[in-house]
């Protein structure tokens, strides 16, 4: 049994820099299922949106955003982080972090700010193409150093561990309560029991649910399911980002080739050299990502294609190998020289707008449970996450959520008794195959039937097909030791039934939701999210209004 005052899982930009802020008086854990640097932060490419720039302002960001999220922000979490965008650049400066630079005709040196879909500022703080790399690394730095944080590396949480479960799924008096969760340690195939005053949900999106991913391999959504296990609501999560522009190569596995290349005078074009951006938005290529990638999606069934491209190759090469180094030399690899060539490109799963319910300070509706970073769904995004603005959502909340623990008075835990985790009616799995196939087929039917664009009909058919999945793993992880792919697809599929159930129940196409059975936006169901929790598991859910 470890014990300690919080229990921080997840090691991204949301998770660490959430134990850097913490009152270094209290004992922290934080956990990764991989190595430190496995989840998106470390991928993270364009940059983070901060209001840096005199032309700009707050009052931009935030209209920008609401225009985005096509009328699921909630305006004052939109308003409160955009608020803080210079506040996390200075933060991550002092942490060490090198953002990108210019000097201009007086030798005065300035921020470099790009620009990327929807915003109609330059507003996006980079270090090359490489932010979350930079970001990431001082973050390990940093949390490496400190005596209060205790770090654990190749440790996947199995579940949550709350009162509710505690006393076999009565409600406790004083509400249900997390106090701390079962890990696996995979290097030791052993699972150890973290008892933890606060426990914070850091463990990022859900983009591995999808065939085609810019995300790694971690992104199989096991916050949210746990969290949903633990009977938080989750809400939106219909409302999957897919990426415009992945790397089209039967090599990449789905290279992210980042937004900014577009915000810096990137075209994208058809094999037959001709823009078509236009006809689908006057702003072209600096449209919200949903629009775009649906635009692509649509171009490529109309014309029979396997992909577009993305040319920046009228602009010098000094200025490409300078700003794009990374996704410069990883085509290079891929056989397309940017400097000279358009590069193919494909949608692909991205980002996951929506989440676990918080409120301002990252609190669930489980107590002492926080939710930060993608897996949370604050209200930020909506029905569409503007670009950049995710890093910065992983920051203010850690932030917030921060101040919230730190001006807690620390709940007593020392009567709890917490029982290890039971096996002792397990036995090793038989078909480790099972595991691998059902990981497949999840993958393949949510891209063939829950992808851009969807119907009704295709909706119903992949539910039925995750019912039969859900049983079929239940089965499974009753009667078999567990391992961490056993554990993620376990997740994953609940996490996919969640997207299938939330996308069945909202009858309009809105911001990254389209549906060729209601095709228009339906003013009624603005500020209207689709709230899912245990209870309404088995009912067919009307889109309920968001709890304050
Ligand atoms: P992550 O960084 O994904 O970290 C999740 C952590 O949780 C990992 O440490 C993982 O090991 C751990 N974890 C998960 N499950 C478990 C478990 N069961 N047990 C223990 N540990 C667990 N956003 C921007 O704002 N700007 C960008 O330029 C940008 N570019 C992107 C490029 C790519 C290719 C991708 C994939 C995403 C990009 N995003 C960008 C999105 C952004 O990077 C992510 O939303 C953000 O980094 C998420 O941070 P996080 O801390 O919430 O989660
Ligand atoms: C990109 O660089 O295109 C990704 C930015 C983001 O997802 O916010």
């Amino acid at each position: 049994m470890h014990e300690f005052d919080v229990l921080i899982i997840g090691s991204g930009a949301a998770g660490l820099s959430l134990a850097l802020r913490i009152d270094p008086r209290l004992k922290i854990a934080v956990l990764s299922k991989g190595s430190l640097d496995a989840g998106s932060t470390a991928w993270a490419q364009g940059g983070m949106s901060a209001v840096i720039d005199e032309e700009d302002s707050i009052d931009l960001h935030v209209a920008d955003t609401i225009d985005a999220g096509a009328g699921l922000c909630d305006e004052e979490v939109v308003y409160h982080t955009a608020s803080y965008g210079r506040e996390m650049v200075s933060w991550l400066t002092d942490l060490g972090i090198q953002f990108t630079r210019e000097t201009d005709s007086a030798g005065k040196s300035y921020l470099h700010l790009t620009r990327e879909g929807g915003h109609t500022q330059r507003r996006i703080v980079h270090a090359a193409d490489a932010t979350g790399w930079a970001i990431q690394n001082e973050l390990i730095r940093h949390a490496s150093e400190q005596e209060h944080i205790s770090i654990f590396e190749h440790h996947i949480t199995v579940d949550l561990i709350t009162t509710n479960k505690l006393v076999q799924n009565q409600t406790s008096e004083s509400g249900n309560q997390c106090v701390g969760a079962y890990v696996l340690n995979t290097k030791k195939q052993h699972i150890d029991t973290f008892k933890a005053k606060y426990t914070v949900l850091a463990t990022g999106g859900a983009g591995k649910v999808y065939l085609y991913t810019s995300n790694p391999d971690g992104a199989s959504g096991d916050g949210i399911a746990m969290a949903w296990r633990a009977g938080c609501r989750i809400a939106n999560m219909e409302f999957i980002q897919f990426h415009p522009t992945c790397l089209y190569h039967p090599d990449a596995k789905s290279y992210l080739i980042t937004e900014s290349i577009r915000g810096e005078g990137g075209k994208l074009l058809l094999p037959d050299g001709s823009e078509f951006m236009h006809e689908f938005d006057p702003r072209g290529v600096l449209a919200p990502r949903d629009i775009v990638a649906r635009a692509i999606d649509h171009k490529m069934k109309k014309l029979g294609i396997d992909c577009v491209y993305i040319d920046i190759s009228h602009k010098p090469k000094k200025f490409i190998e300078r700003h794009f180094p990374n996704v410069y030399a990883r085509c290079l690899k891929s056989g397309y020289d940017m400097t000279k060539e358009p590069v193919p490109v494909v949608p692909a799963a991205h980002y996951t707008c929506g989440g676990i319910m918080t409120d301002l300070h990252g609190r669930t509706d489980v107590k002492f449970l926080y939710a930060i970073g993608e897996t949370s769904h604050t209200g930020l995004h909506g029905a569409n996450r503007m670009a950049s603005n995710s890093l910065l959502e992983c920051l203010v909340f850690a932030n917030l959520a921060s101040i919230d623990i730190n001006t807690r008075r620390l709940p007593e835990t020392s009567n709890l008794d917490i029982p290890p985790w039971d096996e002792s009616r397990v036995t090793e799995p038989d078909e480790e195959i099972v595991v691998a196939h059902n990981w497949d087929e999840l993958r393949r039917f949510m891209w063939d039937y829950v992808g851009i664009v969807r119907t009704t009909k295709r909706l119903q058919r992949a539910k039925h097909r995750v019912d039969l999945l859900i049983s079929e793993i239940d089965e499974y992880y009753s009667n078999f030791r567990v391992s961490s792919d056993l554990i993620e697809l376990r997740n994953i599929t609940l996490v996919a039934e969640i997207i299938i159930r939330s996308a069945l129940s909202r009858k309009e196409s809105r911001g990254l939701h389209y549906t060729l059975d209601y095709l228009y936006t339906d003013p009624q169901l603005e500020h209207i999210d689709t709230v899912l929790n245990l209870t309404t598991k088995h009912q067919k859910v009307k889109p309920v209004q968001k709890a304050s």
